[in-house]
């Protein structure tokens, strides 16, 4: 029955979450075909859809306008309709708590809202990174308290989001797709499902496989960032250019893959992703070093930033204190307008605790509020009165909207954390250049 509907296209889709990761995946699959309706508890992104107008760079307004007009795609805030669905994916946020413990919360409410509209024929697939285990034994084990049986009644499956935003080659749609069921029938249906609107899945022989996948993928990122921000360190002190040891190396066709330093790593992903392995190993008395020591790197990274500025001033005879500290950048990379975990808030915060006044520009970011209760900042014009009042210029983003020569004509000092102005490519200005 479920399989025909799958087959058919006519499953009624339910996505959980339709943020970064589920309004892609929700168009994708409304645009193959499968009535889709999105639940949310963000009023403000249900009432966004029903006016056709995309919240996520990714997703264009015209591709989402069709689909609300054509009544393919929905969102609401009615829970109930839950019951409605035949599969369901839960796109939720999985943050780490204040003690960087993984936060399930969000999970487990989107776990229990399932559970108590759960029927016989639905097939569940969780999308939010987690640690190894999650689904069999906090989604698994919540939804049989029901007195249906996974496999039997009802399937669920693993299938991690690998959304990379603001890549203009790889979306939703040309992206492989790793599925792994709880049982093999719920492999099965969930891959099935994926297939009709991913061109590549990957069945992996359990949901945990698929978690651990997941994980190794971020991992990997959090390392070999952490790697190269060492790198950049080790090159700092021996008075080399990291940019160009880099490029070097990746000149190797084979056995080296390119990772560049940065302010930071950001984002929901990276920085969190790793503890929540590294958690879960705890409990297993088994101590994930890698992680932790890329984490330690990684976060140091902010406060090499702030060094660069101070020596900067330093040798224009001035302090931290009372100077004008200019961002270029609040988003957590390039081209984003997502500045969740953001390097730059770091470097910020830290330059304000050194009693610097600090601007910020990103035609990304209008305007922010760090922390709730906090004021709103907002950016600055990027003009040439804006750069010749700062002390220091720092290039937190290296966002494609930016003139960098125009930034190099008026500013005094910048200090590039991004290779915006590579020593390889000279640039005509007069500002003084001080490179990661
Ligand atoms: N952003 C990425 O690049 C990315 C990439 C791969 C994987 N992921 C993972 O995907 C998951 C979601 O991340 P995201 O970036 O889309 O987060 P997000 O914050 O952009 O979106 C989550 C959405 O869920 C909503 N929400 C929260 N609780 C809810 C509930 N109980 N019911 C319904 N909606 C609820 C929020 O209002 C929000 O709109 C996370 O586990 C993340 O680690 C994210």
């Amino acid at each position: 029955m479920l399989e025909e509907l799958i087959r058919s296209r006519r499953a009624r889709y339910g996505v959980i979450g339709m943020g970064y990761v589920g309004l892609p995946l929700a168009v994708e699959l409304a645009k193959a075909g499968f009535p889709t309706t999105g639940f949310e508890v963000d009023p403000a992104k249900v009432e966004a859809i029903g006016r056709r107008a995309s919240y996520i760079a990714d997703v264009p307004d015209a591709e989402l306008a069709p689909l609300v007009a054509s009544g393919k795609l929905n969102a609401t805030l009615d829970f109930e309709r839950l019951g409605e669905m035949d599969v369901i994916s839960i796109c939720v946020p999985t943050p780490l708590s204040k003690s960087r413990d993984p936060d399930m919360s969000y999970v487990v409410k989107a776990t229990e809202d399932i559970a108590k509209r759960l029927r016989k024929g639905q097939l569940v697939i969780l999308e939010s990174t987690t640690y190894p285990g999650t689904t069999e034994e906090l989604v698994k084990d919540a939804f049989e308290k029901s007195g249906l049986r996974c496999g039997a009644d009802f399937y669920l499956a693993f299938s991690p989001e690998r959304v990379d935003p603001a890549n203009p080659r790889f979306g939703v749609r040309n992206t492989p797709k790793v599925v792994g069921g709880v049982d093999a029938r719920s492999g099965e249906l969930a891959t099935l499902f994926y297939s009709q609107a991913v061109e590549t899945v990957v069945p992996v022989s359990s949901a945990r496989a698929a978690e651990m996948a997941k994980l190794l993928e971020n991992t990997f990122r959090s390392v070999n960032i952490g790697l190269v921000n060492e790198v950049a360190l080790m090159c700092d002190r021996l008075k080399l250019d990291v940019w160009e040891v880099i490029d070097a190396a990746a000149t190797k066709p084979f056995g080296f893959m390119k990772f560049v330093p940065g302010p930071g790593v950001g984002g929901h992903c990276i920085p969190l992703d790793p503890f929540y392995l590294s958690w879960k190993l705890r409990s297993l008395n088994y101590k994930a070093r890698f992680i932790e020591l890329a984490g330690e790197v990684n976060t140091e990274m902010p406060h090499y930033v702030v060094r660069k500025v101070t020596h900067a001033l330093n040798d224009d005879g001035k302090s931290v204190r009372g100077s004008r500290v200019l961002l270029l950048g609040i988003a957590y990379k390039n081209d984003v307008n997502d500045m969740r975990e953001s390097p730059a808030l770091d470097i910020q915060k830290l330059l304000e605790e050194l009693g610097a006044k600090v601007a910020y520009n990103d035609p990304h970011v209008p305007s922010y509020r760090a922390h709730e209760g906090e004021g709103v900042h907002t950016s600055v014009p990027l003009t040439p009165e804006e750069l010749r009042r700062a002390d220091c210029v720092v290039v937190t983003c290296r966002h494609k909207a930016y003139d960098f020569g125009f930034v190099a004509k008026h500013a005094r000092v910048i200090v590039d954390s991004r290779n915006a102005y590579p020593s390889s490519a000279p640039y005509s200005g007069a500002a003084r250049i001080v490179r990661l």
